[in-house]
Parts: C-alpha cells; sequence; structure tokens
C-alpha cells in the first residue's frame, strides 16, 4: 500500500478487537510489574524492581499508548468523560454487582467484600466523572450562549 493508501485505510473490526484485547494484556502487564516491583523493593532486589519497573513503564507508555493511537482511544473531553461514565456505570450496575454475588453464593465471604467495596468506589467514580460531565456542559452552553450575544450585539 502506498503511504496514501495507508492513511486512507481504515482499521478493519477484527484488527480493532485485537488492538483492544492487546492493549487490556499491556494494561495489566504494566500493572502487574508495578506490583511485582513494589514487592521486590520491599525485600532489597532494587535491580529486579528496577527492571520490573522499565518494562513497566514500556509496556504503558510505548505498547499501550501506540496501539491506542491506532484506535484514536481519546477524544474530546466531553467524550472522554462520557466514556468513563459508561465504563464506570457497567461496572458498578453489572461487573461488580454480579462479581459480589457469585462470590457470595459460592461462601467466598472475603472476595464479595473486597468487591461490594471496589463496587463503592466506583460509585463515587461514576459521580465524579457525571459532575465533570455537567461542568463541561454547562461551560459548553455558557459560551454558546456568550458568543450568540456578542454577535446579537455585532448586528446593532
Ligand atoms: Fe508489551
Ligand atoms: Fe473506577
Amino acid at each position: 500500500m502506498t503511504e496514501k493508501n495507508l492513511a486512507e485505510h481504515a482499521i478493519s473490526a477484527r484488527s480493532r478487537t485485537n488492538l483492544l484485547e492487546a492493549m487490556r494484556g499491556e494494561a495489566f502487564a504494566f500493572a502487574k510489574y508495578k506490583l511485582f516491583a513494589k514487592q521486590a523493593r520491599s525485600h532489597g532486589e532494587d535491580e529486579l524492581a528496577a527492571l520490573f519497573d522499565k518494562t513497566a513503564d514500556q509496556e504503558y507508555m510505548e505498547h499501550f499508548t501506540e496501539q491506542a493511537d491506532l484506535l484514536q482511544l481519546g477524544g474530546t473531553d466531553e467524550q472522554d468523560v462520557t466514556d468513563a461514565i459508561a465504563g464506570e456505570s457497567f461496572e458498578v450496575d453489572t461487573l461488580y454487582k454480579r462479581f459480589a454475588e457469585e462470590a457470595r453464593e459460592d461462601g467466598d465471604e472475603q472476595v464479595a467484600h473486597r468487591f461490594e467495596e471496589i463496587r463503592r468506589d466506583e460509585t463515587f467514580h461514576q459521580l465524579a466523572f457525571q459532575e465533570a460531565l455537567i461542568k463541561i456542559q454547562t461551560r459548553q452552553r455558557t459560551m454558546k450562549g456568550a458568543t450568540r450575544s456578542s454577535s446579537k450585539a455585532h448586528d446593532f
């Protein structure tokens, strides 16, 4: 493909799904290596800790970010906040709710308790993002109003 064709080429549905799956793996590796680094450092293995930290940074700053760029993951602030609300809402209303119920059914009390606590935190995330969205939309409306009144003033 020429460079122009490459630029115009829309990513296939399968590649999009694969990018998302790969990004989940990279994000998990990032978090896991950060945790391993902390553990290694806690018993004096500083060199190993540094290797985990360095690798974690590449998983996030390069692998995750490069794939996110291909998917054009970030949008306007309003779109990003709306996306975040959807994610947090899914965790609150579906994922952690069901996971807590299933853990309780299986007698995994500690796990159920942890899921419930996290679900409560997600509620706060959801709320904070909803407030942020209202702020963005209010600001936009105020700006539109200001533009309208200034263009009106211009008519006179
Ligand atoms: Fe990676
Ligand atoms: Fe969250």
